[in-house]
Parts: structure tokens; C-alpha cells; sequence
């Protein structure tokens, strides 16, 4: 069972929520120091995560679904004139892992081009989230990158379709 982050101010972090964090921890050992910080920096983008909201003039947006628990994560980008972003929204559903993810990787893509955005790989969001990731959290982790990913699929087939024409425009 997972919180709903578009509709609270402040959504209470579960005990439930709070211990999957502490699940996605590999080895028993106690967190670093550093990983402590990151840890209050996941809890803090779920709490607040930032480039929520719908967008009805994206460039491209795609939706996409965790199967083993059916949170979802829909993405809005914009794209200006130069081809780079200049936008970019959310809404999710889904554990502090999965939110705190598209907040951090919707901040990190600001300014990049399609070509940069595919570049990101897997590491790179983990290495934004900043603790270590276990097997079990680790479709929480990545679905982020997978509903940029295929939105850039879809976006670059559209395209081809039509041949290379681009859909952006400004941004205010
Ligand atoms: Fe559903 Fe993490 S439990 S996205």
C-alpha cells in the first residue's frame, strides 16, 4: 500500500514507507554517514517532491506502471526551441523510493538534450537516490528512468513518422 504524493501537503511517511527505505539498504550494517544524508534527502523529495503537476502543452509525456504494485509515474517534458528541456512535470503514485526518484532525476534533466537524456543510465539515478538499492526496490528505483526512456521512444518514433519535424515551442 502506497501514499498518494500529488494531494498532500505534507504526507506523513508511513511506518510501512519509512521501512522500505531501510529495506532497500543492502547488508546489515548500519548506514554511513554520508548515506544518512541521502536517506533524509529521499524522505525530503517524497515529503516535498519538486516538478510535480500536469502539463497540456508537453513535448512529449509518457505514463508508466510498476507491475509488481501497480504505482504509476506519468511525465511531462517540454522541450524549447533549441531542443532542450525547458519544462518538466509529474505526478506519481507509489513508495518514498519510486517519488523521491522522479523528483531527483525531473530536476537533474532540466536544460539537457534528448541526446543527453538518453545517456542516463541506471547508475546514474542510483547514484542520485545515494544509498545502496536492493533487488526488491530496485523497479521502485528505476521507474523514473524507464518512463523518461520509453517517453523519448515514442517521442523520436513520432518523429520519424513525421519526418523529423519537431514538436516544441517556447517556454515562458
Ligand atoms: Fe510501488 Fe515502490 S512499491 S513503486
Amino acid at each position: 500500500m502506497t501514499a498518494r504524493n500529488e494531494t498532500d501537503d505534507e504526507p506523513a511517511l508511513t511506518a510501512e514507507q519509512a521501512a522500505q527505505i531501510d529495506r532497500a539498504v543492502v547488508g546489515e550494517g548500519p548506514l554511513t554517514e554520508e548515506e544518512e544524508i541521502y536517506k533524509e534527502n529521499i524522505l525530503d523529495h517524497y515529503r516535498h517532491p519538486h516538478n510535480t503537476g500536469r502539463m497540456s502543452n508537453a513535448t512529449f509525456s509518457n505514463r508508466e506502471l510498476n507491475p509488481l504494485c501497480g504505482d504509476t509515474i506519468e511525465l511531462f517534458v517540454k522541450l524549447d526551441d533549441r531542443q532542450r528541456v525547458c519544462d518538466v512535470k509529474f505526478i506519481g503514485k507509489g513508495c518514498a523510493i519510486s517519488q523521491a526518484s522522479i523528483s531527483l532525476l525531473s530536476d537533474s534533466i532540466k536544460g539537457k538534450t534528448i541526446e543527453e537524456m538518453k545517456n542516463i543510465k541506471r547508475e546514474d539515478v542510483l547514484s542520485l537516490l545515494g544509498i545502496p538499492i536492493g533487488v526488491v526496490r530496485m523497479k521502485c528505483a528505476l521507474l523514473s528512468l524507464r518512463t523518461l526512456q520509453k517517453g523519448i521512444d515514442t517521442y523520436e518514433a513520432s518523429r520519424q513518422s513525421h519526418n523529423g519535424q519537431r514538436r516544441s515551442g517556447e517556454c515562458l
